[in-house]
C-alpha cells in the first residue's frame, strides 16, 4: 500500500492507472476510521482494480464554532486499517495545498442543501461538495462509495456527480451499526462509557418509527411525537435539532409515510451532535 501526500503525485498516479485501463475506486474519508468506513473500502474493492482512500479533515465543511480542531485523528491506526481492508493507495493531502491562501472557487448544490442538515449547518455542504469535486478531479475515479449514514450528503453528492457530468459509478452503502444499534461514527468516541448508552436515543427513536409504520401507523406527526418521547426516555438531556420525514431522493417532506420515505434526525447528546436515519418502509432496517 502506498501513501501519497502531494496532489501532483496523486494526479500522475491516477493518470497512469487510467492509461493502463485500471478501474479506480475512491473512498473519501476524514480519517479516524471505523467498521463503517472499512465496509465502504470493501464495496469499492468489488468494483475497482485499485482502491484509493483519502484522509482529509476538510476545514471547509466545518463552521467556525464546530469541532474541526478536536475532530479525532489517528493516521497511523488508519493506515493499518486501510491496508487490512484492501486499500491500495492512501491520499492524505495537506490543507494548504487543497485550499491555498487565495482559494475562492466553491461547488454548490442548490435545493437539496437547503433542508435538514443544511438548515442548521448552512455552509457545510458547500465544503463537502467542493472537496469531493476536488478529490474527483485529482484521483479520477471510475467508482466512488459513500455511506448512507450521512444520508443527505450521499444524495447531495450524487446530484453533484450527475450535474457536473463526472463519469463515476456512484454507490451508496448501508449504515453499519454497533451490536446495540448505534450507527458507527467517528464522533462516538467523544462519549464517556456512562454517556454512551444514551447515544442510542436516535436508534431507538428510529426503530420505534419503523415499528409504528409496520403496525400501520403512517402519519408522521404521530410518529414524530412518539420518537420525541423515546429520545427523552433514553437521554433526558438530549436536544433534538430536527426529526424529518422525506422522500429518499428528492428530500421533499412527507406527512404520510410512503414506499420511499426516510426518517432522519439530528440530536445533541451530551454536547455531541449525532445524526442517523432509516428507511421507514421497504429496505432493511438501518438502510
Ligand atoms: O463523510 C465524510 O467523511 C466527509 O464529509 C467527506 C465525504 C469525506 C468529505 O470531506
Amino acid at each position: 500500500m502506498r501513501t501519497v501526500r502531494s496532489i501532483r503525485t496523486m494526479q500522475n498516479i491516477s493518470r497512469d492507472l487510467a492509461a493502463e485501463g485500471k478501474r479506480i475506486g475512491l473512498v473519501p474519508t476524514m480519517g479516524f476510521l471505523h467498521e463503517g468506513h472499512l465496509s465502504l473500502i470493501g464495496r469499492a474493492r468489488r468494483h475497482a482494480d485499485v482502491v484509493i482512500v483519502t484522509i482529509f479533515v476538510n476545514p471547509a465543511q466545518f463552521a467556525p464554532h464546530e469541532d474541526l480542531n478536536k475532530y479525532p485523528r489517528d493516521e497511523k491506526g488508519d493506515l493499518k486499517k486501510i491496508k487490512a481492508a484492501g486499500g491500495d493507495i492512501v491520499f492524505i493531502p495537506r490543507a494548504r495545498d487543497i485550499y491555498p491562501e487565495d482559494f475562492q472557487t466553491y461547488v454548490t448544490v442548490e435545493n437539496l442543501t437547503r433542508t435538514l442538515e443544511g438548515t442548521s449547518r448552512p455552509t457545510h455542504f458547500r465544503g463537502v461538495t467542493t472537496i469531493v469535486a476536488k478529490l474527483f478531479n485529482i484521483t479520477r475515479p471510475d467508482v466512488a462509495v459513500f455511506g448512507m449514514k450521512d444520508y443527505q450528503q450521499a444524495i447531495v453528492l450524487k446530484q453533484m456527480t450527475r450535474d457536473l457530468g463526472y463519469p463515476v459509478k456512484y454507490i451508496i452503502a448501508p449504515t453499519i451499526r454497533e451490536k446495540d444499534g448505534l450507527a458507527m461514527s467517528s464522533r462516538n468516541r467523544y462519549f464517556t462509557p456512562k454517556q454512551r448508552p444514551e447515544a442510542l436515543c436516535l436508534y431507538f427513536a428510529l426503530r420505534t418509527a419503523r415499528e409504528m409504520v409496520t403496525a400501520g401507523i403512517k402519519g408522521t406527526a404521530r410518529i414524530e411525537k412518539e420518537m420525541r418521547e423515546v429520545i427523552k426516555a433514553t437521554c433526558p438531556t438530549a436536544k433534538s435539532d430536527y426529526i424529518a420525514f422525506t422522500d429518499l431522493t428528492s428530500l421533499e417532506p412527507v406527512t404520510t409515510v410512503k414506499e420511499r420515505t426516510v426518517c432522519s434526525l439530528a440530536v445533541w447528546v451530551h454536547g455531541v451532535r449525532l445524526i442517523d436515519n432509516m428507511m421507514l418502509s421497504g429496505g432493511p432496517p438501518g438502510s
